[in-house]
């Protein structure tokens, strides 16, 4: 027999940002940070798990391509549910798997993201949650959604926010085993759903400098870090989760974009320095702030994570329709740029 169970998790995209740990090994943050989940959609992970008794050992498939499984976040995450896993009996099928078989079952795994692995598309927080979230329901592990995002957690650190839709907080905690790091859901998707998300894929090709090293290196170096993460952050979560209540558009993009900000700041203060923006995204940024301010009112927030692609929320249809002209004009298709498609979708699920 083969028990199979498939999931579907979107990506998310921080608005206040994850950068820095103060636990390498159970990936515990230096600040809380807030993001919003996409629609399933356009920027998505499905996976499917399968267990039977005739695999003689675990195996995963990324994208079509048998990858290792030899990393410890892989193990950590599979450790954390295989101990959570419980009877399962499927009477239809006849299969009958006692909680003490799990041990020696193995997996098969095979993963699809329907977006560029590793260009700064936040591929792992959606690919982490997918994996916890299908194993989870494999193994009857009856955890609710925070719990396993602290599992997704050890995965990837932003993985942890991808298992609710809407407007995700992801709590730094103070615990020093993780238990009290996890995700809660701030806003549900149906709360602020006038906003419109629309990616520019300024370049799909793999980032040079992976977060993990990334943010190491600028724990190790920045002073800028220690004052974002102790003096900024955390008065800005209060003013994000206040922009998000209130629906409050002008206080959300100012929010969105200085945070953004920050966080490439801060990655040029690490030594040596990291430069995830390029010529093409700076030129993003200046269009929409000289929209921004032509308008009185802010129209578009606009943020980047590791990686050139811009991510950009517009307040409404109207809004977004107007921002993708303005791209167009600026940006137009074949130009001299390495800015190669757009994807527009609604927030989240
Ligand atoms: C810039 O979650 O990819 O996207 O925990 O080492 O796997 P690890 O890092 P990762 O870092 C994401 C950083 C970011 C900001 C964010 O998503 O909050």
């Amino acid at each position: 027999w083969v028990r199979m169970v498939t999931a579907q998790t979107p990506t998310n995209i921080a608005v206040i940002k994850y950068w820095g740990k103060r636990d390498e090994a159970l990936i515990l943050p230096v600040n809380d940070s807030i993001s919003v989940t996409l629609d399933p959609a356009h920027l998505c992970t499905t996976t499917t798990v399968a267990v039977s008794p005739s695999f003689d050992q675990d195996r995963m498939w990324l994208n079509g391509k048998e990858i290792s499984l030899a990393g410890g976040r892989f193990q950590s995450c599979l450790r954390e549910i295989r101990s959570r896993a419980c009877d399962v009996e499927d009477e239809e099928k006849g299969i009958k798997i006692a909680k003490k078989d799990w041990e020696n079952l193995h997996l098969h795994i095979a993963s699809y993201n329907n977006f560029p692995t590793a260009a700064g598309l936040a591929s792992s927080a959606a690919g982490f949650a997918c994996l916890v979230f299908a194993l989870a329901k494999l193994m009857n592990a009856k955890e609710d959604q925070s719990q396993l995002s602290a599992i997704a957690r050890q995965g990837s650190g932003s993985a942890c926010r991808s298992l609710y839709g809407g407007f995700v907080k992801w709590i730094m905690g103070k615990d020093e085993d993780g238990r009290d790091s996890l995700a809660v859901q701030l806003a549900d998707e149906k709360h602020w759903d006038d906003l419109v998300i629309i990616i520019a894929v300024v370049s799909s090709r793999q980032k040079e400098t992976s977060s993990t090293s990334g943010m190491r290196e600028t724990v190790e170096t920045s002073l800028l870090l220690k004052h974002r993460a102790k003096e900024i952050v955390p008065k800005r979560i209060v003013q994000m989760e206040e922009a998000i209540k209130n629906r409050d558009f002008a206080s959300f993009a100012q929010l969105t974009c200085t945070d953004s900000n920050q966080f490439h700041a801060v990655c040029l203060d690490t030594s040596p320095p990291i430069f995830y923006m390029n010529d093409t995204s700076h030129r993003i940024i200046s269009v929409v702030e000289k929209w921004n301010r032509s308008e009185g009112v802010p129209q578009v927030a606009y943020t980047f994570d590791a990686g050139p692609n811009a991510v950009m929320i517009a307040r409404d249809r109207k809004a977004a329709s107007l921002l993708l002209q303005r791209l167009l004009f600026h940006f137009p298709p074949n130009a001299d740029t390495d800015l190669n498609s757009y994807i527009i979708g609604d927030k989240s699920i």
